[in-house]
């Protein structure tokens, strides 16, 4: 099926250096992946390059990066649908680069703490589980599908330019039990986000929509956590 031409942004952390590196693979299959593509460099060409990956499954979020101009997930982007045999990788900007195209996802995680990412039910623990309607479950769908890939953080302009910026997958977050009918800590999750570093940076780029690999929709949530805050109804 030819070759492809794989141009990678490297990064040494003995020698501080940053660079690119060209190696050209054979396509081996129509329904090659990026990350198969990274496989065959590390056990072929060259064992030093490091990325991250774990599910394969577009479910962990460990292999998000900059491919060809967009992010995406190296596990389910298929040469294929990229429309060029010469892709161009870059580790995920706005996180401080480790090696090749891993990144330190410390501050990611820091601001997601932040956010309380576990159920408060504020009550004692029922018998058996706490029950949720179809209809209050299917409230929450649109918000949790997030796999914490970063690739929202990594796109948006404020998190570049506002280093305690929540970022859109936090806020995200804050939505997801905002809509949750056993949460009971909604006042601390609003003030959580009307905080300096919260919603009210957000400028409404809308580059964390275009990038979610899940589709999900951050400037949503933004706005629904917002209205939370100025006392209107939410929003499903
Ligand atoms: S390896 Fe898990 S999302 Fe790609």
């Amino acid at each position: 099926m030819g070759k492809i031409t794989l141009d990678i942004e490297r990064y040494d952390p003995d020698k501080k250096a940053q660079f690119f590196q060209s190696f050209q693979i054979p396509w081996e299959k129509r329904d090659m992946t990026v990350l198969e593509g990274l496989f065959y460099i590390q056990e072929n060409m060259d064992d030093s390059l490091s990325f991250r990956t774990s599910c394969r499954s577009a479910v962990c979020g460990s292999c998000a990066m900059h491919i060809n101009g967009q992010h995406r997930l190296a596990c389910n982007t298929l040469f294929s649908v990229l429309k060029t045999n010469k892709v161009t990788i870059r580790p995920l900007a706005h996180l401080p680069v480790q090696k090749d195209l891993c990144v330190d996802m410390s501050p990611f995680w820091e601001k997601y703490e932040k956010t309380m990412p576990y159920l408060m039910p504020g009550s004692p623990p029922p018998e058996e589980e706490r029950i949720q309607s179809e209809g209050q479950r299917a409230e929450i769908d649109v918000v949790i599908d997030c796999i914490q890939c970063a690739c929202c953080y990594s796109s948006c302009p404020v998190t570049l330019t506002s280093k305690d910026y929540l970022g859109p997958a936090a806020l995200l977050k804050i939505d997801r039990f905002l809509k949750d009918s056993r949460d009971e800590a909604k006042g601390k999750r609003l003030e959580t986000a009307d905080s300096p570093f919260g919603v009210w940076r957000c400028h409404n780029v809308y580059n964390c929509q275009r990038s979610c690999p899940k589709k999900l929709d951050p400037p949503r949530s933004i706005v629904n956590i917002k209205r939370g805050i100025l006392g209107k109804e939410l929003r499903p």
